[in-house]
This record gives C-alpha cells, structure tokens and sequence, in this order.
C-alpha cells in the first residue's frame, strides 16, 4: 500500500523523467486567459458520453502519436499502467482492491465500487450518462474536459476552434485558474456530492491527499505542447500555473471550511488541520519533551491543532515576489485567520471569507501578470529565505516547499535558464530535501529547513 509520504518518493524518482518531459516543451508566454467557471463548462443538459466515445482508432485511440493536430494517442497514454499518468483510468479499479474494501466497510458504505462517497472522485462525476458511459472507466476525458454532448461531434472537424469548443461545453483546461478548480474537486474536495475525503475516511485508511498544480499537471500530461499547440492555446507558464494553483488551493479550502463541511458533529472537520499537530507522541516522564514549534505566521496558542497552512505559505511567497503590492494584506490577513480559529468558529468564517477574497485577488493578479523566467530563481530564494522559511514548522508545508522547489527548477530548465544536466547535478540536493519528508513520522523542522536551505543554494549558484 501506498501512503503519502512513499507517493512523495516517488514523485522524486520521477524528477529525471520530468526535467526531460519539460525539455520537450517550448518556452512559455504569459497566457493572459481570465478564469471561466469551470462548472459552467458541464451546465445542465449536457450529457456524458463515456470514453468508448472517444477511444475510436481514428480519434485518440491510436496506437502512435502521429495525429496532425493532437496526437491522438491520448487514450493509450490514459491508460498506461507504468506512470502517474495512467492514474486516472485506475481510478475506479483501485476502489474494488484490498485498500479500497477496507476502507469502505470500515466506514460500512458496503461495495467501495457502488459507494457515492468514493465515486465522485474515483470516477468521472457525471449527471446525465449517455449508453456508453461506463463508471468503471474511472476518471474518463470528460471528467477533466467536461460532458462531451455539446462538442463530441464538432470539435474535430476542420475550423473548428478551442473557444466555439469551449462555448459548447468543452471546459477550458488551458485556463490556469479552470484547470485548478477541476483538479482541486477531487485533489482536495469540493462542495458537491461524493467529493470530500474527511477526517472519517482518513481514519479509515484514505492515503493522505496532496497536490501541486504544476508538478500534477506535467505527471499526467497527454499533449504535447508544440507550435501547433501554441497558436491553438498560448503557451503553459509553468511559474504561473504553480502560483494560481496555491491562490486556487487557499480559496478552495477556506470556502470549504466555511460551509457545512467545516464541522463534522460537535468538532471542526479535522481534514483541514495539520495531521501531524494531532498525531504527535506524548512523553511522560520527568523531562519535558517538546516536539513542536511556535511559528511566525500563526499567532495561535499552544494546544491548538494549526489549520493547514501548506498553500498561505507557498502564496506569501508568490506574492512577495509576483505581486508585492498584494503581499502585505495577504499576510495579515492569514494571521487574522490563525487569531480567529483560537476564538470561535463564526469569528473564523468571517476571517476565512476575508482570506480567501484575498487569495482570489491574487490568484488573478498572477493570471494577469507578465511573468519572468528569471522569477523562479528569486521564488527559489523566497520560498527558503528568512521570511518564509520560520514557517516550516510542519510536515504538510514542508512537503509543499519540496514539491515547489522542485516545480520552480523545471521551470528554470523549460525556460532554458539552466542546462538540463545542471539541473541533473544538483538533483541529489533537491532528493535530500524530499528525504527530509519521506517519512510524516521521522520529520524533523530544523533538519527540514537545513534541506531546503541547501538545495535552495545550489539552484541559486545556478543563477
Ligand atoms: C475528494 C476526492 C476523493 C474521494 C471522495 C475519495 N478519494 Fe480515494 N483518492 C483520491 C485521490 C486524489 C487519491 C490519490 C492520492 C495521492 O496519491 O495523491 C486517492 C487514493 C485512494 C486510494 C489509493 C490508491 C492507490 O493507487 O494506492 C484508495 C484505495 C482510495 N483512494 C479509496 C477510496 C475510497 C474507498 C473512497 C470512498 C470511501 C475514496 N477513496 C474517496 C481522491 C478521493
Ligand atoms: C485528469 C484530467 C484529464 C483527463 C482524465 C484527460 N485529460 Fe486530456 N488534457 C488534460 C489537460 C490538463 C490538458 C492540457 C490542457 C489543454 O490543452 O486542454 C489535456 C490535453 C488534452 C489534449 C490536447 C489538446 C490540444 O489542444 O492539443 C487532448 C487531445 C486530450 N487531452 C484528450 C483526452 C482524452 C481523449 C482523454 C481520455 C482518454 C483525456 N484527455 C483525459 C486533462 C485531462
Ligand atoms: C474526478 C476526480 C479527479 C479529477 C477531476 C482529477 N483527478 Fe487526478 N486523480 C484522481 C484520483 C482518484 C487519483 C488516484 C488514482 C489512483 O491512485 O489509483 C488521481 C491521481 C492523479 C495523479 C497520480 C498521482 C500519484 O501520486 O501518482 C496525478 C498526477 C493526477 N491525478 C493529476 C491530476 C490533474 C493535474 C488534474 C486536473 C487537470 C486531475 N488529476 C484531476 C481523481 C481526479
Ligand atoms: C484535531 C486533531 C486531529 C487532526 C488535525 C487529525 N487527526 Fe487523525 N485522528 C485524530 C483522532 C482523535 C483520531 C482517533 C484516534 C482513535 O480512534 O483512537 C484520529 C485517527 C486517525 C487515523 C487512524 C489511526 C489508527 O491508528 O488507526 C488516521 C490514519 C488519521 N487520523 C489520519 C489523519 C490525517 C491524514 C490527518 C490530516 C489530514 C489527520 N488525521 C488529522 C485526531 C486528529
């Protein structure tokens, strides 16, 4: 079985293959795309086709990629058992194995396969189903690219356009800010049905759920970005995508926890604190033994359980770099939040709701902003210099400072900043920063900064 921390390792593993991929990718230009409500995309009265729809061998199931305008390999590679990016179509699959049972009758929701608690992430989440949708093909295209009805039968024919596809109900993956809603529904939880894993299902033996725009982005990617791609869509920037991907995530979990999800009977949901601040040891004996540490950027009393701060910390450092005007009124109001959830919970929604306008604001400003390759050097620097990196003093931020640092040095290979075989020379640095988080139960914060710290300066010697 596979837990967080080990999917982490392998994630590192991957980090060759990755800069590799990135390579293969063009430069980035700023996609000045504003965000489009990703479930307008799958409005009423569109209807899921199923992926037989879009298997056939002359659309995207053929055997190579050799298709004029996309590859038209996309089901294969959707498929592939040996990669990340075959995960989706093992959705389904893995709910009826050893862990998937457990878990569900643990919890007594009977067949995990037949659960709606489990399908909505575990499958596509379609209302209406045409003949050939099957749950059992998981995640299918459509849970990503939306109800296909509207568009199945247009998009490929010749003038058709990305933006008559996306009026047709096609959603517009290429925006950062929709593609992160799509994602974060089953990558963090959303308000609709069978889409949340709580602390419930946690306990039950759910994996722990972590997630990184970018980094995510490139390990199940079926396209290739080329100069066709490029005139059809604008060029990804990965720099942005990873920053609106942390102002998506900050929104999307404050909005969460001001609804009904933010309790569960007479406690809040413990999903969206810290799992470590919990899960701690306790020592009794004549010595004291403390095992965790105040930190700058939540003035919270000892003994409480931390909001999980993992993607404020990464956006304080986006925005201090990115759109510094914006900065100071983030951090303050990430405090008043922290201040708040040691109050009460109606004195934490209002400061939630406060944050995550805040977060909005900037998850826009990053999606307007002429972003420079040069910027991921200076983020680098940010994310482990003295301002931020007294923030980690826990687990899941600092899983998501590796996972950054590692997303902001492909971006300095895919922007040609630096060679690939640099990036492959300081690798073992950026391993150990991922070693320093393999293991929830063995982390260590000043061994964790002092990780960071070194692999931060071998990508600054880069510059
Ligand atoms: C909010 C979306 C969501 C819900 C609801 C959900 N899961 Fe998951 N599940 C995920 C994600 C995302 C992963 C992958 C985690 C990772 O590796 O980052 C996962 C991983 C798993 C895994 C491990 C898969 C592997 O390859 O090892 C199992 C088993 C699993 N889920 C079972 C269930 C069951 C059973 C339910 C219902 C009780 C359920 N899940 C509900 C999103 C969800
Ligand atoms: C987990 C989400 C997800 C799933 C599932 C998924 N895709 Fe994609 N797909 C994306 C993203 C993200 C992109 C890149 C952004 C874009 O161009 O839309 C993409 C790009 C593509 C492209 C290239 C588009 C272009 O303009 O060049 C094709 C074709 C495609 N997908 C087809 C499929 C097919 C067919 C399936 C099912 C076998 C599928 N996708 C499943 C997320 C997904
Ligand atoms: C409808 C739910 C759903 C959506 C939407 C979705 N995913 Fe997933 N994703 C899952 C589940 C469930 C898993 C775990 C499957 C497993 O391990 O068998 C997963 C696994 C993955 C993995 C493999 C992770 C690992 O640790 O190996 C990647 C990468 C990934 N998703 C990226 C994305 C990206 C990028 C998007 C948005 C473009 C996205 N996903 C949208 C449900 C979803
Ligand atoms: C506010 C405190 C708190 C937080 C935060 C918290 N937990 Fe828990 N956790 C508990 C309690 C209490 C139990 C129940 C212990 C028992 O049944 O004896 C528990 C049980 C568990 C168990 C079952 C342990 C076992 O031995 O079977 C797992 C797994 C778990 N939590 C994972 C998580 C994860 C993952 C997170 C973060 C997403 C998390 N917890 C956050 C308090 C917390």
């Amino acid at each position: 079985m596979r837990g967080g921390g080990q999917a982490i390792i392998g994630r590192s593993a991957l980090g060759g293959v990755l800069v590799a991929l990135l390579l293969a990718l063009l430069l980035g230009l700023p996609d000045l795309a504003r965000s489009a409500d990703a479930a307008g995309a799958q409005a009423a009265g569109r209807t899921y086709v199923g992926v037989a729809s879009c298997a056939g061998s002359t659309c995207h199931g053929r055997m190579e990629a050799d298709g004029k305008v996309v590859r038209q390999d996309e089901l294969k590679l959707w498929q592939e058992p040996s990669t990340p990016g075959g995960a989706h179509s093992r959705a389904f699959a893995v709910l009826g194995g050893t862990r998937g049972r457990q878990i569900a009758a643990t919890l007594g929701l009977g067949e995990a396969t037949a659960a709606p608690a489990c399908l909505g992430c575990h499958s596509t989440p379609a209302g209406a189903r045409g003949p050939r949708f099957l749950a059992q093909d998981g995640v299918g295209c459509e849970g990503c690219h939306g109800a296909a009805s509207g568009w199945i039968a247009t998009h490929y024919a010749v003038g058709a356009t990305h933006a008559a596809n996306v009026v047709n109900g096609m959603t517009a993956l290429d925006r950062p800010q929709v593609r992160a809603g799509v994602c974060l529904d089953c990558h963090f939880g959303s308000a609709r049905p069978g889409q949340f894993v709580d602390h419930r299902m946690m306990a039950a033996g759910h994996p722990r759920v972590s997630f990184e725009l970018d980094l995510f982005s490139t390990m199940q990617a079926h396209h290739n970005e080329d100069a066709d791609y490029a005139r059809r869509k604008g060029r990804t920037d990965s720099l942005k995508l990873w920053a609106v991907g942390q102002a998506s995530a900050v929104e999307r979990a404050l909005t969460l926890y001001s609804s009904a999800k933010g309790s569960e009977g007479a406690f809040p949901e413990f999903y969206f604190f810290d799992c470590q601040s919990c899960h701690r040891r306790i020592y009794d004996q004549a010595e004291r033994s403390k095992t965790w540490e105040a930190n700058p950027g939540r003035p919270i009393p000892a003994g409480m359980p931390p909001f999980n701060d993992e993607n404020m910390i990464m956006l304080s450092a986006a925005a201090r770099v990115i759109a510094p005007g914006q900065a100071g009124r983030f951090d303050a109001d990430s405090r008043a939040f922290h201040a708040a959830l040691a109050r009460d919970r109606p004195a934490a929604i209002a400061a939630g709701t406060r944050l995550a306008a805040s977060a909005r604001a900037l998850a826009d400003a990053f999606g307007a902003a002429a972003i420079n390759g040069d910027m991921a050097f200076t983020l680098v620097a940010e994310v482990a210099g003295g301002a931020i990196a007294p923030r980690f003093t826990d687990y899941e931020g600092s899983v998501q400072a590796v996972m950054a640092v590692d997303t902001l040095l492909n971006s300095l290979v895919k922007s040609g900043r630096i060679t690939i075989g640099a990036a492959a020379g300081i690798r073992a640095d950026v391993n150990r920063a991922y070693a320093a988080v393999h293991e929830p139960n063995a982390y260590r914060p000043a061994d964790f900064r002092a990780a960071l710290a070194s692999a931060a300066r071998s990508i600054g010697a880069l510059r």
